[in-house]
């Protein structure tokens, strides 16, 4: 997958995408990143890439302009799934994630300021929020998109780190985890996972992510049921 980002801040970007499983993963050649500066687009001499919003209100207002021709030059005249990254759009999810994995080319957009030109919606296909809270811009929800997504793509997690199991893949939180030592301090690994057999332990996690899910987010108790039915 090609993910091309268009923001303010590239230097916000590079030690995030090049450490861990996201370095590997470029270095693999199963993802491509390029950041793509929106302030080399501007054609105003002062390079101003954002304005006062018409009918008043405090902040300021990323342009038309720069975004447009920015767009225009890292696109090209191939095909490609355009996202704006803002506090205004559709809450990310896993499900979505995976969905957005399928795609050969992802291009980012990443909002700032109070926001962006509403105009810009012309040129865009969706736009994605990571959640219920404002950031101070697009960049931070950017990483967090191309991590989430990239884990979706076959071959970017090893097979002992499987995206199956985890938080929210069945809509559920996770089990509790343990490694060695079977005793630490004096806290024991449950016993069952010391001996229990492959059906007990099966049964034991369900029941652990159950209990978890509905202590911190019994909300997502209705989605696991959907998720069963389909
Ligand atoms: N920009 C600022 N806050 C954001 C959020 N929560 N999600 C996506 N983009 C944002």
């Amino acid at each position: 997958m090609k993910i091309e980002i268009l923001t303010l801040f590239p230097e916000m970007f590079e030690g995030v995408l090049s450490a861990s499983i996201l370095g590997r993963a470029q270095a693999g050649g199963l993802l491509s990143i390029e950041t793509h500066d929106i302030r080399a687009y501007t054609d105003n001499k002062h390079r101003k890439t954002d304005d006062y919003p018409f009918g008043g209100g405090a902040g300021l207002v990323m342009m038309a302009q720069p975004i447009f021709d920015c767009m225009a030059a890292v696109q090209g005249n191939e095909p490609a799934h355009r996202i704006l990254l803002t506090p205004r759009g559709r809450l990310l999810t896993s499900e979505r994630a995976k969905e957005l994995s399928a795609y050969d080319r992802l291009i980012l957009l990443c909002g700032h300021y109070e926001g962006v030109d509403e105009r810009v919606n012309a040129i865009i296909d969706e736009e994605i929020s990571i959640g219920d809270y404002v950031l101070t811009g697009g960049e931070l929800p950017a990483m967090v998109l191309i991590d989430c997504v990239s884990r979706f793509i076959p071959g970017v997690l090893g097979s002992e780190e499987s995206a199956q199991d985890e938080s929210h893949a069945a809509g559920l939180l996770e089990y509790p985890q343990y490694t060695r030592p079977a005793s630490f301090r004096g806290m024991d690994v449950p016993e069952i996972l010391l001996n229990g057999h492959h059906a007990n332990i099966q049964k034991w996690r369900h029941e652990q992510a159950m209990e978890k899910t509905r202590a911190v987010r019994p909300c997502l108790l209705g989605t696991f049921g959907k998720n069963k039915e389909k």
